[in-house]
């Protein structure tokens, strides 16, 4: 068991005594000049009063849903400040919830036993054409991974209780490509998924990517990693620095400006980087609107600005921008053969924590729903599960 933490009646108790003191000489000074005072004191107070209940009453019942239902009694050793919320539903404004996810520790080593979690965070439309693929994936791994799904707010999740994804979803807006709404959806999974303290990864997916290892390599190759995997290049073409304003300067300039794909995976430590951002956050919803796509550029260029050694400069997921356009290639039933999947899985070189690897790539997309049929069926023998 924990040793037992000290409670806010323990502090109560050991308040300053002199404050007990002060009162006493209050009443008779308080007859004679404060009198008229207090009168006006009064008025002003109801008038105070009457406000904060108007204010409190216009909050979404954020007070009686906090502490679940009523006959659940609250813990009140170390447990409550490390149990994962249970349910993932809750009803804090945006605001709220940054500010509660970016409580850190300050104390470094933990004093419980962690086991370090994977946060799969899926920033989807609606369904997960491809979860029967993840099911597998993630089945008996238990207590390592944990699952957030972002989804349009008119979508409703139909997942039964035995599967995964069951209970997973956040609470969610409308978010559009190339939008700040786009990179709020991703800061609202971060913070979502930064409530269970032991979240130690957390990796953006979306519903048309797959994993490309079994759960254990991909485990191990995260835990492992001295760097956080986020595509960081210097565009130097219209597409890249023909994207920025001198506005956004001296925050911004454009040696820093840089672009990557959306799709990072990013320890605890820059998760709480993106989320407590008040600095970049506004230039970017100014200054960065279409045809400049925020979500290519606003978390590169911070995190390139406020920690470059901790970067990789590379993401781990797989995409095929070879047929050219705006859009990168899509890959249905037909493309789904072994020899395509090992060209996806080891078809480059790259680093990993300084070495030289042939495993640069966790997950790939993008994939339609009628690809689903064959990558089961290849999954065992070339993906290592299922
Ligand atoms: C959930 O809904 C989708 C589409 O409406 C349907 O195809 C699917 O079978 C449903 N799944 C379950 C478990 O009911
Ligand atoms: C994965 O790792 C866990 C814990 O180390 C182990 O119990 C399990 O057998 C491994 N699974 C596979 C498929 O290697
Ligand atoms: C990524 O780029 C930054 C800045 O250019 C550099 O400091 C860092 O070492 C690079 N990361 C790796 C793993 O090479
Ligand atoms: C990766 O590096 C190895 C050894 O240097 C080389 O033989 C191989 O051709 C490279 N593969 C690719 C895809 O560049």
């Amino acid at each position: 068991m924990p040793p037992r933490v000290p409670s806010l009646e323990d502090l109560k108790d050991s308040a300053p005594a002199s404050r007990a003191a002060q009162p006493r000489a209050f009443p008779s000074l308080l007859l004679r000049v404060f009198l008229p005072l207090l009168a006006l004191g009064v008025v002003g107070f109801s008038a105070l009063g009457i406000y904060v209940t108007w204010q409190i009453g216009s909050l979404p019942a954020a007070a009686s849903s906090a502490g679940g239902p009523p006959c659940f009694e609250e813990s009140l050793g170390l447990d409550r400040w490390i149990r994962p919320p249970v349910n993932l539903m809750h009803s804090m404004s945006d605001e709220e919830l940054l500010w509660r996810a970016s409580w850190a520790p300050q104390v470094s080593k933990y004093p419980f036993k962690r086991i370090p979690k994977v946060a799969f965070m899926f920033l989807t439309k609606g369904p997960l054409p491809l979860s029967p693929l993840w099911e597998k994936f993630f089945r008996g791994n238990e207590g390592r991974y944990s699952i957030y799904v972002h989804s349009l707010p008119s979508y409703e999740a139909n997942f039964t209780s035995t599967s995964v994804f069951y209970q997973r979803q956040i609470p969610s807006k409308v978010s559009e490509w190339g939008q700040m709404s786009m990179c709020d959806a991703e800061r609202r999974l971060l913070a979502n998924a930064l409530l269970d303290i032991s979240n130690e990864w957390f990796l953006l997916l979306s519903e048309s990517c797959i994993p490309l290892y079994d759960f254990n390599i991909t485990y191990q190759y995260l835990m492992r990693s001295r760097y956080n995997f986020i595509g960081v290049t210097d565009d130097p073409g219209p597409y890249g620095r023909g994207r920025y304003n001198p506005e956004m300067a001296p925050e911004v300039s454009i040696e820093q400006w840089r672009k990557g794909s959306q799709w990072f995976e990013v320890n605890r430590k820059l998760a709480i980087y993106i989320i407590k951002d008040t600095m970049y956050y506004p230039k970017f919803e100014k200054y960065c609107r279409p045809h400049c796509y925020v979500d290519e550029h606003y978390f590169p260029t911070m995190l390139y600005i406020q920690s470059p050694n901790f970067l990789a400069n590379r993401s781990l997921t797989w995409v095929d921008w070879s047929r050219g356009g705006a859009h990168p290639a899509t890959f249905g039933r037909k493309d789904i053969t072994e020899a395509f999947l090992m060209k996806v899985i080891a078809g480059k070189n790259c680093s990993y924590n300084d070495q030289l690897s042939t495993m640069c790539y966790l997950f790939a997309r993008k994939f339609a729903p009628n690809a689903l049929e064959p990558l089961l069926q290849l999954a065992p023998t070339i993906l290592g599960f299922g």
